[in-house]
């Protein structure tokens, strides 16, 4: 298969139009493997994963699959499957609620989330907010998008949840920056990062990683929290004293009822395709995406265009302010022009704030199969509906 550029775009069947599909962080294309693979399930297993059948093997090998795919320490008996990164998110904040004293407990959550990392552990923190401080805080965002540990004078969290890779500026946070908060217990919501760079590395010093398929070429209907065995079995534990030995514990009692086999078996197809693509292909094509992305929108700058965030350990997903134009006008005219991306606060409410976009912003996100081709008629387009488009 041609990893050239123009060559993966025949990967995806959506990507033959004479459009561009440019909002892949809100859901990336599927690809004809993933579409094979979940077609073949469909037509050839299907049935309830009882145990035994060809559905339960199915299940526990796209476990497998997924485990290897995180890489570093991640095991399959510690793989749960979700119906997205969202309700990942969720069991994460009930699994932290199981394991912590709520009467000494502290979180932390920062100025980039997503609403899905930010609500679980806001509504965990509700009850204790009129009976004590100190349980709940937000580390702040500079305007250029990172997290501003200098401003975090505050003690030692239990818990620290964040995302790593942002859906409004795509930086990557440092790592450095993360250990400086220095958590108990750390969450990352990897969400925006699975397709796009390996985690591996980063799973000794993790305790939960929450995902979704549909951000990384799977189905949607399914994600993912991977959590550290021995979280997992305390929690067990102060569950189910005494009903079931912790050494029997599996991952599948936190999944609540039939699972979804389909969306595994798609999400399985979904690592193998990243790793036939491969991590070099991956991230020097979308680096070149996102260097020239950057360069081009900056350059609109005269016409009011303010991209927000810095030039930091960006993937291709850039966000922008209008000074003069409203981001929904902005997005009808491109999409009449073929050109899909998205607008408002992208479920991003609290980096918009502060990021001083308030009211929303425009969203471009590619990834490796687009071409630098691809970024030209995007700015191109751009320049005609800001010039023609009534403010
Ligand atoms: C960083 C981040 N976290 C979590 C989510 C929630 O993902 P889902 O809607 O698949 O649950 C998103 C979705 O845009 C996201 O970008």
């Amino acid at each position: 298969m041609s990893k050239t550029p123009k060559g993966t775009k025949r990967w995806f069947p959506k990507h033959s139009g004479k459009g561009i599909y440019a909002d892949t962080a809100a859901s990336s294309l599927l690809p004809c493997s993933v579409i094979k693979a979940m077609t073949q399930f469909l037509n050839q297993v299907s049935g309830n994963p009882h145990s035994g059948s060809q559905a339960a093997k199915l299940l526990e090998d796209a476990r497998e699959r997924v485990a290897q795919f995180i890489g570093g320490t991640a095991q399959p008996n510690e793989v749960i499957f979700t119906h997205n990164a969202t309700q990942a998110l969720r069991l994460a904040a009930e699994i932290v609620d199981i394991v912590t004293d709520p009467a000494t407990r502290s979180i932390a959550v920062t100025q980039a989330d997503h609403d899905a990392n930010f609500n679980p552990w806001e509504v965990l923190s509700e009850p204790l907010m009129y009976a004590r401080t100190g349980y709940f805080y937000q580390i702040p965002l500079t305007t250029d998008g990172l997290l501003d540990v200098e401003r975090w004078p505050l003690p030692r969290p239990d818990v620290l949840a964040l995302n790593l890779t942002s859906n409004v500026t795509g930086i990557t946070q440092d790592v450095q920056d993360i250990r400086t908060v220095n958590p108990r217990i750390l969450v990352l919501d990897a969400t925006q990062a699975m397709a796009h760079f390996p985690i591996g590395l980063i799973t000794p010093s993790t305790d939960m990683i929450a995902f979704s398929g549909h951000k990384m070429y799977g189905p949607t209907g399914i994600g993912v929290l991977w959590c550290k065995r021995k979280l997992l079995e305390a929690a067990w534990e102060k569950l189910r004293p005494g009903v079931q030995g912790v050494k029997l514990m599996q991952p599948s009692f936190f999944e609540y009822g039939t699972p979804n086999v389909l969306g595994a078996v798609g999400l399985a197809a979904a690592c193998d395709f990243i790793q036939s693509v491969g991590w070099e292909t991956i991230q020097n094509q979308e680096h070149m995406l996102a260097d020239r992305l950057y360069e081009e929108l900056c350059h609109l700058n005269n016409s009011g265009v303010e991209v927000l965030g810095a030039w930091h350990n960006r993937l291709p997903i850039m966000s922008l302010k209008f000074k003069h134009h409203n981001p929904a006008g902005v997005w009808t005219a491109l999409a009449a022009r073929a050109i899909r991306t998205r607008c408002g606060l992208l479920c991003a409410v609290n980096p918009h704030e502060a990021l001083n976009c308030p009211l929303g912003s425009l969203r471009i996100s590619l990834a490796f199969h687009h071409t630098l081709d691809d970024v030209s008629r995007i700015v191109v387009a751009l320049k005609e509906v800001l010039k023609n488009v009534n403010p």
